[in-house]
């Protein structure tokens, strides 16, 4: 009975979660979603399937909307999420569930992990230093072990979260207005993916990496520098910003978010190499 876990990562922690799931789970592999999106369907072969992935916006990634759409899952019996979240609620798993229904399947079960935040735009953004790295991973380590029983024993369960963390500390009425129009805003980005979302100031140094992470490929260098290319989608993974080793990578200010990446460190995990981010891309 096979299980293949697809996992989609910009900064290492699903990754990270899928590695350590692959670990405990006899007969799996892992399978980098980037490198099957450019086929018109994805065809799966386990019986379990597993999709592991960052939060985005309160929702998943583009990259895993378009994994879905295009998967042909009729190999498997029994399919299950892990979202890898930084603070804040998570709505996505509902988008699944409909995406999957399409297919006549069910998300049978799904899980969150909170785990560091890779999106350093926020004016109170503070890298995550050691000791907080690994008080989320021993949490992280001790919910496996639950979702490693939940899914060999091909149990449902799925976790309802209902808690706002701290990302939105407004009224009921506010939140609900304020996820509508973040919602929004991620829908559009599958189509528009950051046109002019980023630059690299003159701190860089031209080693090439930010390009060689880009799970998009929307970065080239050219003249020795990066450039985002305009008419290539971008998968928001925020690989290039946190890579960077000179932390060059800057966001744009966009209408009502303000970017303070120049003043903020980033964040990458500790066992996630540039190698392992661009292998995703299987070239
Ligand atoms: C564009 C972007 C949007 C994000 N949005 C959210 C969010 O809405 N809620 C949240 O809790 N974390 C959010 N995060 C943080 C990531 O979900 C979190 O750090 C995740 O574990 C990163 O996983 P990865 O290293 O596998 O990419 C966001 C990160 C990025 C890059
Ligand atoms: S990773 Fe940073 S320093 Fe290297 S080329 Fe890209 S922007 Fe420049
Ligand atoms: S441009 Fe940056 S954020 Fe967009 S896909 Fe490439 S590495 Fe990821």
């Amino acid at each position: 009975m096979s299980t293949e876990i697809y996992y989609f990562s910009g900064t290492g922690n699903s990754l990270y979660v899928a590695r350590e799931l692959q670990k405990r789970i006899p007969d799996s592999t892992l399978i980098p979603i980037i490198s099957l999106l450019h086929k018109d369907i994805i065809q799966t072969n386990g019986k379990t399937i597993g999709i592991v992935f960052p939060v985005h916006a309160l929702t998943i990634p583009i990259a895993v909307s378009r994994f879905l759409k295009k998967a042909d899952m009729k190999s498997s019996k029994y399919v299950f999420a892990i979202a890898t979240r930084g603070h804040t609620i998570f709505r996505g798993f509902k988008k699944m569930d409909k995406l999957l229904k399409k297919k006549n399947k069910r998300l049978d079960s799904h899980f969150i992990l909170n785990m560091s935040v890779n999106d350093p735009r926020d004016k109170q953004y503070k890298s995550p230093v050691e000791d907080d790295i690994l008080k989320l991973e021993s949490v992280v380590q001790e919910k496996l072990d639950l979702i490693e029983n939940i899914v060999v024993n091909k149990k449902i369960s799925r976790e309802k979260d209902t808690e706002y963390l701290t990302g939105f500390p407004y009224n009921a009425v506010f939140n609900y207005f304020l996820e509508k129009l973040v919602l929004f805003g991620m829908t559009l980005s599958e189509y528009i993916g950051g046109v002019n979302y980023f630059c690299s100031d003159s701190k860089c140094t031209e080693c090439g990496i930010c390009e060689k992470v880009c799970l998009s490929q929307k970065i080239k260098m050219k003249d020795k520098k990066p450039v985002w290319q305009k008419d290539v989608l971008c998968y928001m993974c925020y690989a290039c910003v946190n890579y960077c080793p000179s932390q060059s990578v800057q966001i744009n200010d966009i209408p009502f978010v303000k970017s303070y990446t120049r003043q903020n460190g980033r964040y990458y995990h500790p066992y996630a190499t540039v190698k392992d981010i661009s292998n995703q891309k299987g070239m």
